[in-house]
């Protein structure tokens, strides 16, 4: 039984076989040429390929894998995807030499097919009447010879993920048939060739991923049939040329990942039947062309992000029907969104217009997105329905949502835009705290601010006063004992009264940098009037930047008219403090005899009595601090004070606290000033530490 169905089964079998082989004889001619049967044999034997796929015996036009003939002669060799035998496995090469007695061959694909080595000389100038060279992903390394560009019959050269380096060869250019240029995912240098611009019947151009400068050729926007262009992820550097603007075929344009400068020229609006704009990550800046984007478009993405641009976005970009993919996150893009839901069926489209300068109302043309990101822009008002539950939305003036931004920060935006700021959607008499607040809590938290505002002002004064009795009676003290130092600002010691400081033992690495005087006469512009705040009681004070860029402010002590010993004293304290609620030092200069100079941090906002009644332009914006801020203002000057007199060993009392010395930073934390008077405190037995420091006879 069993043996009858074998042999039924194996006569099936040989029947399907003959017939298949009689007719793919009839289909395909058998090979002619003795020559070219000797040099596939031969090539078989040097790439190590396997009988599977070409039986030795069997014809090669008829019966081998990936082999196509015409007239007897072979014309296409495919061995991309085989495998090699063990043996040739073990030394795999580029050895192909062979294909040179294929005297017809228009195609070779050996694409994945591991040919480690690099492409021989010879290749270009014996394979002439090649038409397609597939040799991806073949492991290949070095540099690419000039002499491909003889291949003058090439319609698709194929070279992509391998390992060339080198420059690419300016004589690629003379392949005027050439259809598909694929270079990409190698370790090419140097620039683009400029002979590109000869490549007139290039359809596909891809250069993406090597190591590519320069600038792109002026003559690739003449190359009028491309439909696909991608140099991304180059150095490619300097402007994007307008000339291509005349790509009137092109469909996808990638320049992403660049350093390419510059705006976007208006030019490119001739892209009319582009569909993928990615020219994101590039040092891109100025706003968009407002007639950029040619109407009707045929724009699916576009991706903008991570450039300088700003200004608005053209509104076409926002209603462009395909749009699938709008991406335009960290630029400096501003405006409002457009009103109205625009083409409202696209729902598979994405949006992000995150860390940008975007604001107003979010609007119904939102609902058109499956996914949105608005997050690091200042959009304020109620998030409404269309908006979905998975859109991002951190770190905008949005209402009655957590993780906002600071009423500060809203409010100082829209102000500086001329704008009333919704405040949150709190009424506007009050001022709510920032972020995340919700109406509900809202007016406990008014009442509980206002009440430790007072609080805290009363805590204040109360401080003031005890020390202001505990100074007064200190400095009697010291008076007596004949140490006129650290006296206050009303009486300045006169110049002279006291000796000079031999060796006063101060520690000046801690003090910050020194610097030139020459710096500082680059900084304050020759110390000009202009940049003179005011005349202080231990110096001038005057706003500079320095070279870095750094604004400071410089006090300029004239030994002649101001007390030695303020600064001394001031140059003491600040080599034995140091507290974030201290103006920072960043450094001094001494090398001049009669004038010194302190450098401290600039304070972006001023001290407390001009902030306090601080005036902007715009009508709407507050004319003084909120509660709040005073609130902060109050507990910061407490901590400092605090920490003066009880974290100090010996303690430090602070002689001169008042408006304006208390100096705020740009987030308004108070950071106090005025240290040249104060006094340092010491027990009734040890010499005052000023003495000391002074040596100043007993
Ligand atoms: C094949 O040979 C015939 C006649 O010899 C010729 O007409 C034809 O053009 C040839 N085809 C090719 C592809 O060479
Ligand atoms: C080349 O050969 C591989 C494997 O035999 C095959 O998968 C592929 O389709 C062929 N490609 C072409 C263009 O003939
Ligand atoms: C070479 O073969 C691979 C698949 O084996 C194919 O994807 C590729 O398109 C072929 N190359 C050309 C130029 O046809
Ligand atoms: C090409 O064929 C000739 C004989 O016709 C032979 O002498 C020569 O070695 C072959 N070339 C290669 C590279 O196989
Ligand atoms: C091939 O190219 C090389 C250099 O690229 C050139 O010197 C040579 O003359 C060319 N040969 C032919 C046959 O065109
Ligand atoms: C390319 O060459 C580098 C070194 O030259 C080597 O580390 C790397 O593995 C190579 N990559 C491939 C795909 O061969
Ligand atoms: C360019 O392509 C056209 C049509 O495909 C062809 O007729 C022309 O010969 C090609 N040009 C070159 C230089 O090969
Ligand atoms: C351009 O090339 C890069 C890298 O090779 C690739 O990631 C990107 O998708 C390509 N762009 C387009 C539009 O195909
Ligand atoms: C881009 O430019 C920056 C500075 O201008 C440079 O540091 C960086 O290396 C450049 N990137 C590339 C890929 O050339
Ligand atoms: C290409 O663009 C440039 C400038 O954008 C223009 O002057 C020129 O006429 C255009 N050339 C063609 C062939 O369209
Ligand atoms: C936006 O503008 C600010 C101020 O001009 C600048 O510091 C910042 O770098 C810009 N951001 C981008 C992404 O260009
Ligand atoms: C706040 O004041 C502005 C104008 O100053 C007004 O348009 C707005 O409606 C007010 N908002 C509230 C909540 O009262």
């Amino acid at each position: 039984m069993v043996d009858q169905k074998i042999v039924l089964a194996l006569k099936f079998l040989l029947l399907v076989l003959f017939f298949e082989s009689t007719f793919e004889q009839q289909q395909q001619e058998r090979l002619s040429s003795p020559i070219e049967r000797a040099a596939l044999l031969e090539l078989r034997s040097s790439l190590g390929l396997r009988s599977k796929d070409w039986p030795i015996k069997a014809d090669p036009c008829s019966v081998w894998n990936g082999i196509k003939c015409e007239n007897g002669s072979v014309s296409e060799i495919n061995i991309s995807g085989f495998r090699r035998t063990r043996l040739g496995s073990q030394n795999p090469q580029f050895r192909v030499d062979s294909l040179v007695n294929l005297t017809r061959l228009k195609s070779f694909n050996a694409s994945g097919f591991y040919l480690p080595g690099s492409i021989p000389d010879w290749f270009g100038q014996r394979l002439v009447s090649l038409q397609v060279l597939d040799l991806s992903s073949c492991l290949i390394s070095n540099a690419i010879p000039g002499s491909l560009g003889n291949l003058t019959s090439l319609t698709g050269l194929y070279l992509h993920d391998n390992n060339f380096t080198g420059m690419i060869p300016s004589n690629l250019g003379l392949l005027a048939g050439l259809s598909v240029l694929d270079l990409s995912t190698n370790m090419f240098t140097g620039s683009i060739p400029v002979s590109f611009g000869s490549l007139q019947n290039l359809t596909r151009l891809d250069i993406s991923m090597n190591f590519l400068s320069g600038s792109i050729p002026l003559g690739i926007g003449m190359l009028s049939k491309l439909q696909y262009l991608n140099l991304s992820t180059n150095g490619l550097s300097s402007s994007i040329p307008p000339q291509l603007g005349n790509l009137s075929n092109l469909a996808d344009f990638d320049l992403s990942f660049n350093n390419l400068s510059g705006s976007l020229p208006a030019e490119l609006r001739g892209l009319r039947k582009l569909q993928r704009m990615l020219i994101g990550n590039n040092l891109l800046g100025g706003s968009l062309p407002v007639n950029l984007f040619p109407v009707p478009s045929q724009l699916q993405t576009v991706v903008l992000k991570h450039n300088g641009f700003n200004g608005s976005v053209p509104s076409v970009l926002w209603s462009i029907p395909q749009l699938r993919l709008l991406d335009i996150s960290g630029n400096n893009f501003t405006g409002m969104l457009p009103n109205g839901s625009l083409n409202a069926n696209a729902s598979a489209a994405e949006l992000n217009v995150s860390q940008n300068l975007f604001y107003g109302g979010l609007t119904p043309m939102l609902g058109r997105f499956l996914v949105v990101d608005l997050s690091g822009n200042y959009f304020e008002g109620p998030i409404p329905d269309y908006v979905r539950d998975n859109a991002s939305l951190v770190s905008n003036c949005l209402q009655n949502l957590s993780n906002q931004r600071s009423l500060l920060d809203c409010k100082s935006f829209y102000t500086a835009k001329g704008l009333t700021f919704d405040n949150f959607g709190l009424p506007n008499s009050t001022q709510p705290p920032a972020g995340g607040s919700t109406g509900k809590n809202n007016k406990k938290v008014i009442i509980l601010a206002s009440a430790f505002g007072a609080l805290g002002l009363i805590l204040l004064l109360v401080i003031l006063l005890v020390l202001l009795l505990f100074c007064i009676r200190k400095r009697g003290t010291t008076t007596q004992r004949g140490v006129a130092v650290g006296v206050g600002p009303a009486t300045p010691v006169p110049s002279g009264s006291s000796p000079p400081p031999p060796g006063v033992s101060i520690d000046l690495s801690s003090l910050g940098d020194a610097f030139t005087y020459q710096q500082l006469l680059l900084a304050t512009g020759d110390f000009r009037d202009v940049n003179l705040i005011k005349h202080g009681h231990s110096g001038d004070l005057y706003k500079g930047i320095l070279e870095s860029g750094i604004p400071v402010v410089i006090k300029k002590i004239d030994l002649q008219s101001h007390s030695k010993e303020a600064y001394l004293l001031e140059l003491d304290v600040f080599s034995k403090v140091s507290h974030s609620r201290l103006v920072p030092l960043l450094g001094h200069c001494l090398e001049k005899e009669n004038e010194k100079f302190l450098i401290y941090k600039h304070m972006p906002n001023g001290d407390l009595s001009s902030s306090l009644f601080r005036k902007t332009d715009s009508e709407d914006s507050l004319k003084s601090l909120d509660w709040i801020t005073r609130l902060k203002i109050a507990i910061g000057t407490a901590e400092s004070l605090s920490y003066l007199h009880h974290e100090c060993t010996p303690p430090i009392v602070h002689r001169d606290v008042q408006a304006s010395s208390i100096l705020l930073d740009d987030k308004f934390e108070v950071r106090l000033g005025s240290l040249s008077e104060v006094c340092i405190q010491e027990g009734d037995i040890h010499q005052s530490r000023i003495s000391r420091l002074l040596r100043l006879p007993q």
